[in-house]
């Protein structure tokens, strides 16, 4: 038992017998105490708006001071960011563009994302001091969170807390949400997904398998080839940078076609596919981060098989379906504690490593979700 806590809890007694002291009332007392505190906040700033696939030096580090107080009747509370998300629709906040679903970052201002925080002060009765939450929130070491909206509770269990991030948080949904909703699977059916390895593209692989599908997924490097082969489960794999030609690639893999395709990328590759696909096939357009940092987006040439095919390919967004994340939750956390289904993490430590790690998603330098570390507890 640490010195200290003999320390506070021989305090504690004293204070109890000789004042008539309750633990509440010393808890709220340590609390005061903590809302007086400035502290240092280290934070990652959006500079400016860009052209092209992003770089380090398009954000910094800005060191400040924050007081962990949150105002009276504010409804706000502050967190302790401990895991944060790097995800490839962060790149379309970086150019000023407001016809889409999410506005751009405000140049000078500190990074929005997905994370894991506790809440350290409250003025919101829902969000208590120690309370876990995943959601919105800076990258910085702590946020004040005005918008709670859509913020989610962690219930804590054995599953690792970053998980809520990737495997049980946005990306994760996104698979899930894309593959039932969007895919309309039979069994038996002959499945491609691109960007197969990362964040969504692990997980729809895993949930096609497990629904009786054949799965071949594309990477960009034969470690990640391998994992797919190897760790996830796909049936086969390939590495599409070693492809002089997507559309005879495609036919090697499928030579009776493909039934669904989850696109992540866009580009080339989509049109590869519209070559390959069977009649009544699904395309579900989830991403293009391959056309993402392009002034000039590259065109799709193969668009008549959509007629000839009578295929249906629709985009989606997994926040149209935020009504099945308990569902998603239950059958995923089910689904990983039997042991049905692996996670690939790729985990950078520090908040100072933020930048590199949200430009790598751009060269496929993550293996797995890439997530930050800021601190663990
Ligand atoms: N619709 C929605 O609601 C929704 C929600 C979440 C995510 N998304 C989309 O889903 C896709 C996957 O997201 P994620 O979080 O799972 O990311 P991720 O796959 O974990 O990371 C991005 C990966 O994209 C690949 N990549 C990068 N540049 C590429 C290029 N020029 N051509 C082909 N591949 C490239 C890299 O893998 P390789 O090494 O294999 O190239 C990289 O590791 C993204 O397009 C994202 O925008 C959509």
């Amino acid at each position: 038992m640490p010195h200290y806590y003999w320390v506070v809890t021989g305090l504690f007694t004293t204070l109890q017998d000789c004042f008539g002291f309750t633990k509440h009332n010393f808890a709220r007392l340590v609390r005061e105490d903590s809302a007086m505190a400035v502290v240092q906040n280290k934070q990652i700033i959006f500079k400016h708006y860009i052209e092209g696939i992003p770089v380090e030096s398009d954000m910094e580090l800005k060191v400040g001071n924050i007081k962990l107080e949150v105002p009276e009747g504010s409804g706000a509370f502050l967190v302790k960011n401990l895991y944060l998300s790097c995800d490839p629709y962060m790149r379309g906040r970086m150019r000023d563009f407001n016809d889409s679903y999410i506005p751009p970052f405000v140049p000078g201002s500190v990074i929005e994302g997905f994370g894991v925080s506790r809440v350290v002060e409250s003025d919101n009765p829902n969000f208590k001091p120690g309370d876990l939450i995943s959601g919105l929130t800076g990258w910085e070491k702590y946020s004040l969170i005005t918008r709670t909206a859509q913020l989610r509770k962690i219930q804590q269990d054995d599953i690792p807390l970053s998980y809520h991030v990737g495997l049980l948080g946005m990306p994760g949904f996104t698979a899930y949400a894309g593959f039932y909703e969007v895919c309309s699977p039979k069994k038996g059916d002959y499945v491609f997904v691109s960007a197969a390895s990362g964040a969504v593209g692990q997980l729809v692989g895993q949930l096609a398998k497990l629904y009786g599908c054949y799965v071949v997924g594309s990477a960009g490097t034969s470690q990640k080839v391998d994992l797919l082969k190897n760790k996830l489960g796909f049936d086969e794999a390939f590495n599409y940078k070693e492809e002089p030609d997507l559309n005879a690639a495609l036919r090697r893999y499928f030579p009776q076609g493909i039934d669904i395709y989850f696109d992540n990328v866009g580009g080339p590759m989509l049109d590869a596919v519209l070559l390959n696909m069977r009649p009544h096939g699904r395309i579900a357009i989830c991403g293009m981060v391959s056309q993402q940092s392009l002034s000039q987006t590259e065109g799709i040439h193969n668009l008549f098989m959509l007629i000839a095919k009578r295929i249906r390919m629709q985009g989606f967004l997994q926040s149209d379906y935020l009504h099945l994340f308990p569902r998603f939750l239950e059958l995923i956390i089910s689904y990983y504690k039997q042991g049905k289904i692996v996670y690939i993490e790729d985990m950078n430590e520090g908040l100072e490593s933020a930048p590199a790690s949200l430009v790598g998603l751009f060269s496929g330098k993550n293996v797995g979700k890439q997530v930050i570390c800021v601190a663990r507890e």
